[in-house]
């Protein structure tokens, strides 16, 4: 009798033990940052059982070493993907777009260029969010909006900026008609217009590793995150993150992701919300 597909993966697959557990799990956190907490085990041996099968690995051990030798970084960026949650959605958390919209964006309007980044952009819905906002609050400003993530795949995805029809369901009719394309398919998919492609940049950057930019943000979203790391690489992250931004400048993160239980510099403003303290007193300028 013809077994169900999972049965077959299930049975045959290599058994996860406690030292591959480890193992793995030092190697995520020690790489990006991710905090895989015992319990994890399932979760890990599920992602990373087609990566082993795939690449025809007979034993976690065997995978691991393959990992750590492969001086191309390939292995450890496909166990990263592997491993690390992509979910994101168009208009997600819409409550942070409006308060953007109403409370941050009104007084950056004498400026000429506005530049925001959304750190760990995943496939991209967030970063277009962005673009529409920005687009439709203040219509003939330049944007510069610097678009990163860890992982390659999803940067691949976000540049491609094509999305299955279902995947646009939250974004308002009008805005696809003004910023998207109708897409290549397969299927019905829409593309973001080559207008707003040329407004975001695209930077590979592992956020628990140093980085810096050449001038700071006015406005940082890093959502849905910093929940994946423990409690000193979120306080190591968060005072980056800090760094570039600039006086005055906000940083959004993801409603599960409160920074309330690490010390930081910056001022709460309202639930995922924090303000980089030392702004000027007045509206920014086009000079500030
Ligand atoms: C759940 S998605 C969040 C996407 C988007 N910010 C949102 O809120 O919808 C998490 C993203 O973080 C990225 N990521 C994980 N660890 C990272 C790290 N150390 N540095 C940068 N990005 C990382 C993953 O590749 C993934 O794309």
């Amino acid at each position: 009798m013809k077994q169900p597909a999972d049965w077959v993966e299930h049975d045959t697959a290599p058994a996860l033990g406690a030292r591959d557990f480890e193992q793995i799990r030092l190697l995520a956190h020690g790489t990006f940052g991710l905090d895989l907490k015992p319990g994890k085990e399932e979760l890990v041996s599920a992602r990373l059982r087609r990566v082993l099968r795939q690449g025809g690995f007979q034993s976690f051990q065997d995978y691991y070493r393959h990992v750590l030798a492969d001086r191309t970084g390939v292995a450890l960026a496909a166990m990263i993907d592997a491993l690390a949650t992509n979910h994101t959605a168009f208009l997600r958390e819409p409550d942070h777009f409006t308060f953007l919209r109403e409370e941050v964006l009104p007084s950056l309007a004498a400026r000429e260029t506005i530049e925001v980044w959304s750190a760990a952009c995943s496939t991209g819905e967030e970063v277009w969010t962005l673009a529409m906002v920005l687009n439709e609050a203040l219509p003939s400003r330049r944007l510069a909006i610097a678009a990163t993530d860890i992982s390659n795949k999803a940067l691949h995805s976000a540049q491609a900026a094509e999305y299955a029809q279902d995947r646009c369901q939250g974004v308002p009719a009008a805005w696809l008609s003004r910023y998207f394309v109708p897409g290549n398919g397969p299927g019905r998919t829409y593309c973001v217009a080559p207008r707003i492609r040329s407004q975001a940049a695209f930077r590979r950057i592992n956020l628990v590793e140093p980085f810096s930019w050449p001038r700071p943000f006015a406005v940082i979203f890093c959502r849905n995150v910093m929940i994946y790391f423990d409690r000193q690489t979120q306080e190591q992250v968060v005072g980056r993150l800090a760094a570039s931004l600039e006086p005055g400048g906000y940083l959004f993160v993801g409603h599960a992701e409160s920074l309330t239980r690490i010390s930081h510099a910056l001022d709460y403003v309202r639930p995922a919300v924090y303000r980089k303290p030392g702004k000027k007193e007045g509206r920014w300028n086009k000079s500030s």
